[in-house]
């Protein structure tokens, strides 16, 4: 898979070693764009069809479930190999760093034993029996929802982006505008199947070795290789009916986002999108099969405006009601990466662009992360955020004060999700099932003073003292003992002991501060 990428992207990446050479990088970073409409695109564009096209023939002719145990074989075939090699280095995934969604890559790739865990489809839906879809860890969200959604069927919780992959969101978060009634991605998971450090398969769930069944969640496979997950499934309807209600004062932000989050009677999705710290679109939905034709908007065609552009209308125009096809609300920021593509193609939304290029947008996140450069990515650091904090729904009013204070960044994502008090690294601190919210912070702070060690310290002391959590995807600064004040190690460093992981896995921790990444 990565080798066809790779070849893919070789004319990219010898075209900017080639203009580098010339001394031409100041063209590379003011007209990015043009390397991005005229390679990214096309590349990406190319990919997604081979990926979508080899995907349904596998699920047509069922060939996965066969070829799984072999693959799983594999799996444990190099860890036992390594174990014979001596254990003498720790072991991770093969997968290269560039290609996650995340924007940084692991350091560690390079120096620990590379695990080649090429586990990429779905292997079975049932809908009948226990209603849940088992799939391997690299089938992606995009794939799911081309999988179920014409069968009717849908995941309770489906995290935004189509490159987001099943064994991310479950060793790391996931999260979607349904969390606030389905919790994390991991709580709508069933059921795991790992190889752990010894070169054994083990199952969990709640029922069967639970311990190591709450422990996965959060572990960025520190504990063992996750070869398949089973998780729930839902029916799905046609459309998604959204009411957009705009307002335009502080408090008023606060409570109807609250009220509309803990609605007795209930809406299925609960999302805000805050353009200034007085003003924001809140935004709540149901699925429905039935539609009045008129009031239908295909947000995810093309040609449509960036979904946050068009939400941020509705300030102007006050409160609207739009039927969206369901796969395209899923997906509804993938195509501007929700609004992180305007700082890459400055006039992407511009309707001529849109229509002559929109079809090939977005370009792949791991692309653009292969081909930055140098440059870019230290122009990033310094002048780009991207961070989620997890907070609890007490303390949101709070926080969003933080975050103005602290990086005056617009538009905010305002997710809410429901907090289970269970076992593992995340859960409130009290005894009580809690409501949290997630705080998107995506693009260029608007503070004069902000440096992004120091300001993403000071967001992080705050989110440790109202007992939140920070998105590990993103840098952090914490260190090694502020992160235990905010992830609880308790079941963890147990597990750790029992599965003899020490030689084998790092900790979260080494895998994910800002010193183990690039
Ligand atoms: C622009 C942007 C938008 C985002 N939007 C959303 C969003 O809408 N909703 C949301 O929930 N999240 C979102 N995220 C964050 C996302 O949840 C994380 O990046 C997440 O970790 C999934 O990324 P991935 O699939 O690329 O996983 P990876 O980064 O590849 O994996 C994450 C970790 O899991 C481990 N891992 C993966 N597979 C296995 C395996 N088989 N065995 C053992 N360990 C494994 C890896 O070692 C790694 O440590 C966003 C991130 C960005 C940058
Ligand atoms: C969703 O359905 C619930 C229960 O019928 C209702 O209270 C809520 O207003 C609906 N929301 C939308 C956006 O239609």
């Amino acid at each position: 898979m990565e080798l066809l990428y790779l070849a893919a992207a070789l004319p990219v990446v010898l075209s900017l070693s080639w203009a580098k050479f010339r001394g031409l990088e100041y063209i590379l970073i003011n007209y990015r764009w043009v390397f991005v409409c005229f390679f990214l695109l096309p590349i990406s564009v190319i990919y997604d069809v081979f990926y979508f096209v080899r995907n349904w023939i596998v699920f047509k002719l069922n060939s996965a479930p066969k070829l799984h145990d072999k693959k799983v074989q594999d799996v444990q075939r190099q860890v036992k190999q390594w174990a014979s090699d001596g254990c003498q280095t720790q072991m991770c995934t093969a997968r290269p760093g560039w290609m996650t969604v995340s924007f940084r890559q692991g350091l560690y790739k390079r120096t620990m034993r590379n695990i080649n865990v090429n586990l990429i489809d779905i292997l079975e839906v049932d809908t009948t029996n226990r209603q849940v879809v088992r799939v391997e860890p690299l089938a992606t969200m995009g794939q799911i929802t081309a999988t179920l959604n014409p069968l009717g069927w849908t995941l309770p919780v489906l995290p935004e982006l189509d490159d987001l992959t099943v064994g991310g969101l479950i060793m790391g978060v996931g999260i979607e505008t349904s969390s606030h009634k389905y919790g994390l991605f991991q709580h709508c998971c069933v059921a795991f199947e790992l190889v752990l450090a010894d070169g054994s398969v083990v199952k969990c769930s709640k029922d069967e070795n639970p311990d190591l069944f709450y422990a996965v969640p959060w572990s960025y496979g520190t504990l063992g290789f996750l070869v398949s997950a089973d998780i729930k499934i839902i029916p799905a309807k046609k459309y998604l009916r959204m009411e957009y209600k705009p307002v335009h004062s502080f408090n008023e932000i606060l409570r109807v986002f609250e009220e509309e989050t803990k609605k007795k009677t209930g809406n299925e999705f609960v999302e805000g999108l805050m353009y200034s710290e007085n003003e924001a679109v809140i935004m709540t939905g149901n699925m429905t099969n039935d539609a009045p034709s008129d009031k239908i908007n295909s947000i995810g065609n093309f040609w449509k405006p960036w979904f946050f552009k068009h939400v941020e209308g509705f300030l102007r125009t006050g409160p609207g009601v739009e039927y969206i096809p369901l796969r395209h609300y899923y997906h509804r920021h993938t195509r501007s990466i929700f609004w992180e593509l305007q700082d890459i193609i400055p006039f992407g939304n511009h309707p001529v662009f849109r229509y002559l290029f929109g079809w090939m947008v977005p370009p792949k996140i791991s692309l653009l992360k292969l081909t930055q450069g140098e440059t870019i990515k230290r122009m990033y650091e310094q002048h780009q955020m991207i961070q989620d904090m997890l907070v609890p729904m007490a303390d949101l009013g709070s926080a969003l004060k933080c975050f103005h204070k602290e990086v005056k960044l617009y538009p905010l994502w305002l997710c809410p999700f429901y907090l289970p008090n269970l076992p593992g690294m995340v859960h409130p601190k009290g005894d009580k099932d809690a409501m949290y919210v997630d705080i998107g912070a995506y693009g260029e702070p608007k503070v004069n003073n902000f440096d992004p060690v120091k300001t993403t310290r000071n967001i992080e002391e705050f989110v440790r003292k109202v007992q939140g959590f920070q998105m590990l995807y993103a840098d952090s600064y914490m260190t090694r003992e502020e992160f235990r004040e905010m992830f609880d190690h308790t079941l963890y460093d147990k597990m750790r002991g029992q599965l003899n992981c020490k030689k084998a896995f790092p900790e979260v921790y080494d895998k994910v501060n800002k010193k183990a990444r690039t």
